[in-house]
């Protein structure tokens, strides 16, 4: 199976926050779970690059805007390599494949007949780069907060109008098109509210893709930058319709639009209806998750509370970063940035439950086991622990694969955990050496089957140190995988083991 995702596409105008690496680490762990369980992946991030908040930003700067976007899409590539991310490609909307490839993006849609000449007169936000009606504004402001401006100019525009109904059936058509389901059910009615058709060029400014055929036009940055999703792939190359593709090309249509709330209409009315423009396909599923705020505070740079991820991964650790963000708030909802939130989950959730399973285990096996995988006779109880990590398994892999619930299936693993702790307290293997040798044995094989299984399932979430978990328990690289999960490729007896170390340590303030 292919399955391609992507993060959207940053702009430049700044340095990544919390809201970036948030994104990019939920669209890693989806990439991640698609991969071992057995697909083939396309994972896509990169900077977008072009419109007038980069312009204005560089100009701020003292730099020409290619230099600034030069510089700051070097620090979103440093963050992805930071966290860990495993993005197959990094697109930047200033590279000649993706101008080229919008050029011809827009041409198609010219041709199709879905471009017009007139002229835009109404409101523009530049810090959204979007435009709203009067009747949106509030306050003078856009709806977001954001400041507009009157804008008067010759513009291209997209046919948008001729779109509502193709867009509410397939909305009908497909359930799973958007989520969660609030944000499904607000584009639906927006979309039901009637669509005017959209400008898709600007004339003021000049920081941009020009226009094909009339280079006094430069490209509306979002036409531009959702383009980059098809023009990653190599577009229009390889491209047929319909399909079959071909080559980089068979990706499409795109498995998953990781998006933010604040974007969801570019992605789920806009994107769409340029796409069935341009007779293409449309990607399966755009999800649209809530937004972080700061210790209770709304983010913003004026406040001067933007949270760097770095400094958070080099604080705490990168896999107790991706845990946080994924665990602390259902995916799909806001949630608030803590300090003291993120300690509690490290020390209870990594430290205390998964981190000491492992080592009471691992240490308990290298001192009475002569550091082998034990030898078993199951009784019931350890039965009945190993099927509920199974079934556990088999859930977390619905929550992440069809739901994104990425805090769910962390509680699932959770649950593993604790309940494997509360069987090492049950069985107390450390008083069955004297006693029962052989019943010590099974119960540290129980054990450690349960770790494979709690590796193997917490690979996307903290790569390093199921890693490192699985090392110690002696896995094959290829047998990490999560069809592997199940009683037939258990722990062997016998098998050799490393020296345990520790994997999750506390946070000590
Ligand atoms: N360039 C556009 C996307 C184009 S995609 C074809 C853009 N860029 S952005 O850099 O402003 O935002 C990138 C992502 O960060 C968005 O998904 C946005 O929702 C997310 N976040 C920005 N602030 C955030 C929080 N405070 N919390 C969580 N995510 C937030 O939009």
């Amino acid at each position: 199976m292919k399955f391609y995702i992507t993060t959207p596409i940053y702009y430049v105008n700044d340095k990544p926050h919390i809201g970036h690496a948030y994104t990019s680490i939920a669209c890693d762990v989806l990439a991640r779970f698609a991969r071992i369980d057995g697909a083939e992946v396309y994972f896509l991030s990169g900077t977008d690059e072009h419109g007038q908040k980069v312009e204005q930003s560089a100009e701020k700067a003292g730099m020409s805007p290619q230099e600034w976007a030069d510089k700051n899409s070097v620090y979103f590539r440093e963050l992805l390599a930071k966290l860990n991310i495993t993005n197959d490609d990094f697109i930047r909307t200033t590279e000649p494949r993706h101008k080229q490839g919008a050029q011809e993006f827009w041409k198609v849609l010219q041709k199709n007949g879905f471009i017009y000449e007139s002229k835009y007169s109404g409101w523009y936000s530049v810090r959204d780069e979007a435009y709203y009606q009067e009747a949106e504004l509030i306050e003078g402001k856009a709806p977001t907060g954001a400041d507009v401006e009157w804008v008067e100019e010759p513009s291209y525009f997209f046919k948008l109008s001729a779109f509502e109904d193709k867009l509410l059936e397939y909305y009908e058509a497909n359930p799973n098109f958007i989520a969660p389901e609030t944000r499904r059910n607000e584009v639906i009615s927006f979309v039901k509210g009637g669509l005017k058709d959209l400008s898709i060029s600007r004339t003021t400014f000049k920081w941009g893709v020009p226009v094909p055929g009339d280079e006094k036009h430069v490209m509306y940055v979002w036409l531009d930058a959702l383009s980059n999703y098809l023009t990653a792939l190599g577009y229009p190359f390889g491209f047929k319709s319909p399909a079959p593709n071909t080559g980089l090309a068979d990706f499409w249509p795109a498995s998953m639009h990781m998006v933010g709330k604040d974007i969801i209409r570019f992605h789920a009315v806009y994107w769409p209806a340029f796409l069935m423009a341009a007779d293409l396909e449309i990607p399966k599923r755009v999800f649209a998750h809530g937004w972080w705020t700061n210790e209770g505070q709304k983010i913003s740079k004026s406040l001067g509370n933007t949270i760097d991820p770095v400094g958070l991964a080099d604080e705490f650790g990168v896999d107790q970063l991706r845990y946080f963000l994924m665990r602390e708030i259902p995916f799909g909802n806001d949630g608030d940035f803590s300090r003291d939130k993120m300690i509690a989950r490290i020390n209870s959730d990594l430290a205390n439950n998964i981190g000491n399973l492992a080592q009471r285990t691992l240490s308990m096996i290298a001192k009475n086991c002569d550091g082998k995988v034990p030898q078993h006779a199951f009784v019931d109880s350890d039965k009945k622990l190993l099927a509920f990590a199974f079934v556990q398994a088999d859930k977390v892999r619905y929550e992440v694969l069809y739901e994104q619930h990425f805090s769910r299936a962390l509680e699932l693993i959770g649950q593993v955990a604790s309940r494997a702790n509360e069987y090492i307290d049950a069985m107390q293997p450390w008083n069955l050496k004297k006693t029962d040798p052989e019943r010590m044995a099974a119960v540290l094989y129980v054990l450690a089957e349960c770790l494979r299984r709690i590796g193997l399932m917490m690979l996307p979430f903290t790569p390093e140190a199921a890693n490192k978990l699985l090392d110690q328990l002696a896995v094959a690289e290829d047998a990490r995988m999560f069809h592997r999960v199940g009683a037939g490729n258990a722990l062997k007896p016998g098998t050799e083991l490393p020296a345990p170390e520790g994997l999750f340590p506390r946070f000590e303030v």
